[in-house]
Formats: C-alpha cells, sequence, structure tokens
C-alpha cells in the first residue's frame, strides 16, 4: 500500500556535466518496468539541478527531482541559501531535511529543521525528514529516544494529513559511508519505532501512509533484504547512487529477491 521510495543523494559530487552524463546513464540502465512499482528521486546538488531538470523533462524519465536542503525563508539577504520557492519554481517535489551531515557540520537544530519542513510542505514539495543516532548513542542505549526526539521536534506543529504524505529516513549516523549497514533486523525494529513515533505526534492514520526510509551503506548487495522488511519503504542512497549501475540495481532490488 505504500510504495516505496528510493532516494539518491549524491551529496558534494559530480559537477552538471557529470549529473548530465549519470542521469542519462541511470536511464539506460533502469526501464520504465522497474520503476512501476517504485518511486526514485534524484538528489543533486544545487548547480545541477536545473540541468538535471531538463533532462528529466525532455526525455521524460521517470525520476523526481530532488534537494538535499534549502532555507526556510521565501527571499531575503540569507547569503548562500536557497529558498523553497526556487526550488519549486525547477519543478523539485522532494527535499531532504536534517541530514546529519547538515545536524553535525552546519550546526541545523531541530527547530531549523522543523521550519524548514513546514517552508517545504507550503512549497508543495515533500519533505525527507531525517534521523538517527551515533554510535555512542547507540551503545548507551538512548537509539530509540534520540530518534524520537528528532521525528517529535521535525513534525511539531504540522497537521496530520502532511505528515501522512511525507517521508522519514532513518539513517543511523554509524553507518553513514561506513561500509557498516544497520542488520535488517535492526533497521526494521529502528523504523517500526519511527512508525510509532510518527502515530504519536500525528495519529495512526498518518503513520500508516508515512514512508519510512533507511538510508546507511545500502548497496546493491543488501537493498533486497532491508526492503523486504515491514516498516522500511525506501532507502536514501548516499555512495552507491554516484554510479548508474549500483543506483540501477538498488532501483531494481526486487530482481534480487
Ligand atoms: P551512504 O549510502 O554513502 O552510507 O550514505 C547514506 C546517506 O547519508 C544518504 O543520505
Amino acid at each position: 500500500m505504500r510504495k516505496p521510495l528510493i532516494s539518491g543523494n549524491w551529496k558534494m559530487n559530480l559537477n552538471h556535466f557529470e549529473a548530465l552524463k549519470l542521469v542519462q546513464e541511470l536511464s539506460y540502465q533502469v526501464s520504465r518496468d522497474d520503476v512501476e512499482l517504485v518511486d526514485v528521486s534524484l538528489h543533486p546538488p544545487f548547480t545541477d539541478i536545473r540541468t538535471v531538470q531538463t533532462v528529466l523533462e525532455s526525455d521524460r524519465l521517470p525520476f523526481a527531482l530532488g534537494a538535499q536542503h534549502c532555507y526556510h525563508e521565501d527571499a531575503g539577504a540569507f547569503t548562500g541559501e536557497v529558498s523553497p520557492a526556487m526550488l519549486a519554481k525547477l519543478n523539485v517535489a522532494y527535499v531532504i531535511a536534517g541530514h546529519s551531515e547538515r545536524r553535525e557540520i552546519f550546526g541545523e537544530s531541530d527547530e531549523m529543521v522543523n521550519l524548514k519542513v513546514k517552508a517545504i510542505l507550503q512549497h508543495g514539495m515533500t519533505p525527507i525528514l531525517c534521523c538517527g543516532e551515533t554510535l555512542d548513542e547507540r551503545e548507551a542505549g538512548q537509539a530509540e529516544q534520540k530518534i524520537a526526539k528528532q521525528i517529535t521536534a521535525g513534525l511539531a506543529g504540522l497537521a496530520s494529513e502532511h505528515v501522512g504524505g511525507m517521508v522519514v529516513a532513518y539513517e543511523p549516523i554509524w553507518a553513514i559511508g561506513t561500509g557498516r549497514t544497520a542488520s535488517a533486523d535492526d533497521a526494521q525494529a529502528m523504523c517500526a519505532h519511527a512508525r510509532a513515533i510518527v502515530a504519536e505526534v500525528a495519529g495512526e492514520a498518518a503513520a500508516a501512509t508515512v514512508r519510512i526510509q533507511y538510508g546507511g551503506s545500502v548497496k546493491p548487495v543488501n537493498a533486497a533484504e532491508l526492503m523486504s522488511q515491514p516498516d522500511i519503504d525506501g532507502a536514501l542512497v548516499g555512495g552507491a547512487c554516484l554510479e548508474a549501475e549500483s543506483f540501477g540495481r538498488i532501483i531494481q532490488y526486487r530482481l534480487a529477491e
């Protein structure tokens, strides 16, 4: 009932020429049948978005356009920032909010993430709200508590209908870029917990439709097992989305089942 969403977070990789090449290669790798049962979003850096938009629209490719970040204001004196209005104008459909790298490196607080989530929704786009614990927090038995706090704060003040259409990404920080994936059982347990928190904050109906992704060293070899878990509705992919072959195989995870 929930259509899975496989998202490629390019992070700060690939210039606009390289972006064009990757999207074209991906379009050869992935057939329309592959994306019948799964949504796919591409999240390039800001400088690539217009190029990727043009190729997606001119070639009618079955991938949604995404962004990795935005500020919450529409316009103004915010040097270096990009507004949700600007992204919406480029037909961006999904925007990542509160990725652990933005929280840790750029000091994004739960309050800033909440403002961003609201701004993304106001412009008709879908936020992908990220949460996840550090290794220390996991070892101290605080993983559940950490993501409960992040999800509760991130969704504060939102209408249940909005929450039900959103995406939450559970990304344990110790699994990001490390090659160390959470076991399918652990990932399932944390995604089920994330769904229970959504139910507490926004009600059962929203929790039943919100899509929960797992992220952290998702690769073609582990995608099928992760995706077969009942509370995992997709993947937020970093490193493996930078090659058409590996991202294509993740999109085609059903073939490996
Ligand atoms: P990796 O897939 O490289 O571990 O990155 C995950 C991630 O942070 C996606 O947002």
